[in-house]
């Protein structure tokens, strides 16, 4: 659910009209909206209310100081991906002590970063990464946290570019070879297991493949917990949220007709059972379902260009602001920020946006109510994967990242200038 809404025929943000905004601050424009990240935080939060949790917010979906503050708040721990998103938590107030450390290709600068602030846990990937923290942790007279990453061969059916838990993809160790690099690790005074994690993809809508990774787990979790005193079982993100139908799914009705959606009290009480038993910490890592529908970017029709067969809207926001689209065939709704009328015909558009690329588009063939110069337009549901994987090509300046808060309208970012651009180059 989100806080988007039409009101008399024109979008609204909260209590905020967006072409207010936008004509204030100018477009491309993200957009977010503090109080839809609040409810996702706390509804997901109530529904595991009964096991003992923590959320660790994966910072790679929007690391946003201001969102990551807002997460600070809320109670949230995070999931970080790197030294600069395990900056950007301290610089937020987080709290080290409640992050994790994942990804396959840590740094020595990275893990000694990690072992000098006090991170939690490393979710180590590779027996030769655990090796490597180990000589760190050695050097540094310190004992360092971890978790395996288990890849337990679940296909979680979601875009091949985004599943994770498959022996094909290089994340995780196989479920096989896990007990033994423990009973190595027992022997070390520099390591301390502390949890076991897994992350079987991201984008899932159904929680099947979660329920299936969980209940394969579950042996391993309690010999681990049994033979080296594990205190979590992490069980990553990967929840999965709207687009199609994005704008409407903000009303509370919309789920109750869709019964196939992710929703966070259905995950909660197919996983509770299997959970509760352990009596473990237990860990998840979701991203995209705290902020994905949360953001949108408004961007401004430039040109219309038509050709032999197709009709293009040119737009000032490209796949420099939103590479989704074009990297995984991402569909985004796309609705004018004011509502046209249900009986206006209307056009098969490419939205495509000024860089010098055929993949710079944003929707293929999209139905919309005839669109002019000038026109504004929301892309809903940017508010994970959006921002931070925005890039400067073509030079192009990021754009400004607004938060909005009820009425109140605060600048995250600003926008990016020309000097911005050449900033560190000699
Ligand atoms: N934990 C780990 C270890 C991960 O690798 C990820 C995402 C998450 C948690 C958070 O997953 P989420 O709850 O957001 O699904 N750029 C792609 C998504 C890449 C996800 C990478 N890992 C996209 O735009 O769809």
């Amino acid at each position: 659910m989100h806080r988007f809404q039409y009101v008399k025929g024109h979008l609204w943000v909260e209590e905020v009209p967006i072409q207010k905004i936008a004509q204030q601050h100018g477009t491309p424009l993200y957009i977010y909206s503090a109080n839809t990240i609040r409810d996702n935080y706390n509804r997901l939060a109530y529904a595991l209310s009964v096991l003992p949790y923590q959320i660790c917010y994966a910072m790679k979906a929007n690391s946003n100081l201001s969102i990551v503050r807002e997460l600070v708040r809320l109670g949230s721990g995070f999931d970080v991906t790197s030294a600069g998103e395990l900056y950007r938590v301290i610089e937020a107030g987080g709290d080290p002590g409640r992050c994790t450390f994942v990804g396959v290709g840590k740094s020595t600068e990275e893990i000694e970063y990690g072992l000098r602030e006090g991170i939690y846990s490393f979710i180590v990937e590779s027996e030769a990464e655990l090796e490597h923290i180990e000589r760190i942790a050695r050097r540094l007279r310190k004992s360092a946290p971890f978790a395996l990453r288990v890849n337990p061969n679940v296909d979680a059916h979601t875009h091949k570019k985004i599943t994770t838990g498959l022996y094909e993809n290089k994340f995780g160790i196989p479920y096989e070879a896990i007990e033994p690099i423990y009973r190595r690790a027992a022997r070390s005074r520099y390591l301390k297991a502390r949890g076991v994690q897994i992350h079987i993809g991201s984008q899932i809508t159904d929680v099947t493949p979660f329920e299936k990774a969980v209940t394969k787990m579950l042996p391993l979790v309690h010999s681990l917990k049994d033979r080296y005193g594990i205190e979590f079982f992490d069980i990553g993100g990967g929840m999965g949220i709207v687009y199609h139908d994005a704008l409407a799914s903000g009303k509370p009705e919309w789920w109750k007709a869709r019964p196939e959606m992710f929703t966070p009290e259905l995950y909660a009480s197919r996983l509770i059972k299997h959970l509760l038993p352990l009596n473990i910490k237990i860990l998840l890592e979701p991203g995209r379902y705290i902020v994905g529908n949360s953001g949108i970017i408004v961007t401004q029709v430039l040109y219309i260009k038509k050709n032999i067969s197709k009709t293009f809207a040119i737009v000032d926001a490209a796949m420099t602001e939103l590479i989704r689209p074009t990297l995984y065939e991402a569909y985004h709704e796309i609705v004018p920020l004011r509502k046209a009328s249900a009986s206006a015909t209307k056009i098969l558009y490419d939205v495509v946006g000024p860089v010098c690329e055929s993949g710079d588009y944003l929707a293929k063939a999209r139905a919309l109510p005839k669109l002019k110069v000038g026109d504004y337009l929301a892309i809903l549901s940017t508010g994970a994967y959006g921002f931070v994987m925005a890039s400067n090509y073509n030079a192009r300046p990021r754009p400004a990242e607004l938060l909005v808060d009820g009425k109140q309208v605060k600048v995250a970012r600003r926008r990016e200038t020309l000097k911005d651009l050449i900033r560190g180059e000699i």
